[in-house]
């Protein structure tokens, strides 16, 4: 089957979330790896809640609330502008080093993002990352007022680009998203950057587990899921010759 459509996943498959380390550690020094974690696992808990309450808000106003919580719990006084500072980097994270390659390799098909990010954090992301001059689309779920992994966020992929879910490769290294798209019924390339072994290493070295180990735990491993996606990758830079593979 011909490959038509690579679609990406964006926070933590072609932008690094980790990133936002440098701006909380700078705003509150000693803190920054806790609220960079409890962050995002508020973030991407509050898609979930949020979906199956059936209260909808778009991304942009739920990483705001779950930086909100974050500080809050922490105990972390701050005014207007430390916030606005930390929020300004999700509009400014950094691409993964080899991500402009790979989709640069790939440009004989259509490169898109399905994200739960809304169309303006997207479309900033883009334009101040450079990778607006690749791709053909960025797609956001807020069209369905619903996250991924609902079905009917994947589904906006056949709706925008008008390819069919066998000609589509959907990648992402968040495990949930990964097993959403292939229950779904697209071909999933799963990035796994942290190798079960190196995650084991990790939890064996120190007797106090650093919150960005705990994170790894939860949110890198594939999950028990009874889904397994259809290819295992562990960097982006292995997909043009993946997708170069599955068309000949
Ligand atoms: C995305 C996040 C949630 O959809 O990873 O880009």
């Amino acid at each position: 089957m011909t490959i038509k459509a690579v679609v990406f996943d964006a926070y933590g498959t072609l932008y690094d979330i980790q990133s936002v380390a440098s701006v909380t550690e700078e705003a509150f020094p000693g803190y920054g790896e806790i609220i960079t974690q409890v962050w995002r696992i508020k973030q991407l808990e509050y898609t979930w809640l949020r979906s199956l309450m059936r209260r909808y808000q778009d991304f942009s106003v739920l990483t705001r609330d779950s930086l909100a919580y974050t500080l809050r719990v922490l105990g972390l006084k701050h005014d207007a502008a430390a916030f606005e500072r930390i929020m300004d980097k999700y509009l400014h994270l950094e691409l993964y080093p080899d991500a402009m390659a790979a989709l640069t390799a790939m440009r004989d098909r259509k490169l898109a993002i399905l994200s739960n990010g809304s169309t303006a954090m997207l479309t900033a992301l883009a334009a101040n990352s450079g990778l607006d001059r690749v791709l053909d689309a960025t797609i956001s779920v807020d069209a369905k007022k619903i996250f991924k992994p609902a079905p009917e966020a994947y589904s906006l992929i056949e709706e925008r680009l008008a390819v069919t879910p066998s000609e589509v490769l959907f990648i992402s290294s968040n495990p949930w998203d990964a097993c959403g798209a292939k229950a779904f019924g697209l071909s999933v390339a799963w990035i796994e950057r942290l190798t079960p072994e190196a995650m084991a290493q990790l939890c064996i070295k120190s007797d106090v587990l650093p919150p960005l180990t705990m994170f790894k735990a939860l949110r890198t491993q594939m999950d028990e899921l009874g889904i397994v996606p259809d290819h295992r990758i562990h960097a982006l830079a292995e997909l043009p010759a993946l997708v170069a593979r599955q068309t000949s």
